[in-house]
């Protein structure tokens, strides 16, 4: 059984209309997955923020901001980028992986909270801003993820402060009289394990004992989604009980801190309302294997070369063919570009419009131009209009070498 697309006629339409490849996104979905978080939340002291690394679309910002929702930034442009559009800087949080001096100042000058990962880093703060403000990453030493390379804590993680470091944390913010506000972790990405993800939160709710002027703990986002036809994701029943109800009895046991409990996912809103759309160009049979070559690939679409990720591929054009087993694949240069190995999709003709499910996050914010390529065309498909707006033109040749041209 494949997974369906959805609105498939919209998408066909977008395809005739703007041609491929070409990355869309639905609005209802965005907003269903953000309401269905808060539902589940609700009753905590909550802040969302939207991980805007999974996609910076700007109408997916902007209608997240409507939703209320901060930002978790990792860079100076995806700060800049939040407050341009209106992000309030007190729920924009900066977490600069390695952060650098002159990234630390820019932040500190935009009024973002920082996000601090490394004693060396919180040293250099209160040196330089004594009295300041800021939240401390930490490494709770207990990790997960769809994938070894998306795994953020643990012993081999670069990411946090470990945990036995607690004291260093106190004797520095004490040293420069830091405001230790938030506590902030992020354990993984593509999680559909709560045993694991409630035993890192649990962690840091243990070390959040320790801090008197604490505001709030982030636990991070990492909230898987159901990538594969009758896999239903993070269970949110269990996400209820094993994660809700323990942070609510948390709170309640220690009334007089008044903690806010934050969460920032970027998976869990965005990548089901997105698509990749792409043209069947080749079909070519070998005695083992028969490929469909699409006008797109790993440039556009990195995941499945980068972490062996799983998307549905379906054939909008032929929905009712018969199952025939295909590796589709791109137009770059390696053999890692693929979108799907051995896999049963509707009978493909050269000329067919595919469908590649789930790539709202981590898809066009991590494309790439490798091979000169052309980076997808970006359209926005609001829910209370089925008129699809194409906010982001295709790259084209000459835009390409025209900047490359322009760098000497
Ligand atoms: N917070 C921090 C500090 C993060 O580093 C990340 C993701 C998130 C939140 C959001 O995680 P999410 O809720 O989206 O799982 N490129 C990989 C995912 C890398 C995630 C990196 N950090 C992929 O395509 O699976």
């Amino acid at each position: 059984m494949l997974k369906p697309a959805p609105v498939p006629e919209t998408l066909l339409r977008v395809a005739s209309t703007f041609g491929t490849p070409t990355y869309v996104y639905l609005e209802n979905v965005l907003i269903d997955r953000i309401s269905s978080l808060k539902k589940h939340l609700d009753g905590l002291p909550l802040q969302l923020l939207y991980a805007m690394k999974a996609n910076h679309a700007i109408p997916l910002m902007k209608r997240i901001k409507q939703e209320g929702l901060g930002i978790d930034a990792v860079s100076p442009a995806e700060l800049l980028l939040a407050i341009e559009l209106g992000f309030p800087v007190d729920k924009i949080l900066f977490s600069a992986n390695n952060m650098t001096d002159s990234e630390m100042h820019f932040a500190k000058q935009k009024g973002a909270i920082l996000n601090v990962g490394e004693l060396s880093r919180l040293e250099k703060l209160g040196a330089t801003y004594p009295g300041s403000d800021v939240c401390v990453r930490l490494n709770p030493q207990i990790g997960a993820g769809h994938h070894k390379h998306v795994i953020t804590a643990g012993t081999e993680s670069k990411f946090g402060i470990p945990v036995e470091q607690i004291d260093q944390i106190h004797s520095i913010s004490q040293k420069y009289d830091l405001h230790v506000r938030g506590l902030h972790q992020h354990i993984g990405s593509g999680i559909l394990d709560t045993d694991t993800l409630w035993k890192a939160i649990n962690v840091m709710l243990n070390a959040s004992l320790s801090f008197d002027r604490l505001e709030f703990i982030n636990v991070g986002g990492g909230l898987g989604i159901p990538y594969r036809a009758g896999e239903s994701g993070i269970p949110m029943d269990e996400f209820a009980s094993k994660i809700v109800a323990p942070l609510k009895l948390f709170l309640s046991n220690h009334p007089s801190k008044k903690l806010q409990i934050w969460f920032e996912p970027g998976r869990f809103f965005t990548a089901e309302c997105g698509v990749l759309l792409a043209t069947v160009n080749t079909i070519k049979e070998t005695e083992h294997i028969t490929f469909a070559g699409v006008d797109s690939g790993m440039n556009h679409l990195v995941r499945p070369a980068m972490y062996g990720a799983f998307h549905e591929v379906v054939n909008l054009s032929n929905p009712d063919g018969p199952l025939q087993k295909y590796d589709i694949v791109g137009n770059i240069c390696e053999s890692a570009d693929f979108f799907a190995k051995g896999r049963m999709v509707q009978q493909l003709r050269e000329g067919d419009i595919v469908a590649v499910l789930d790539t709202g996050a981590y898809g066009m914010s991590m494309a790439n131009h490798y091979n000169m390529r052309s980076l997808p065309a970006e359209v926005y498909v609001p829910s209370d209009s089925s008129k699809p707006i194409l906010f982001r033109s295709r790259s084209t040749p000459e835009s390409i070498v025209k900047e490359a041209l322009s760098f000497v």
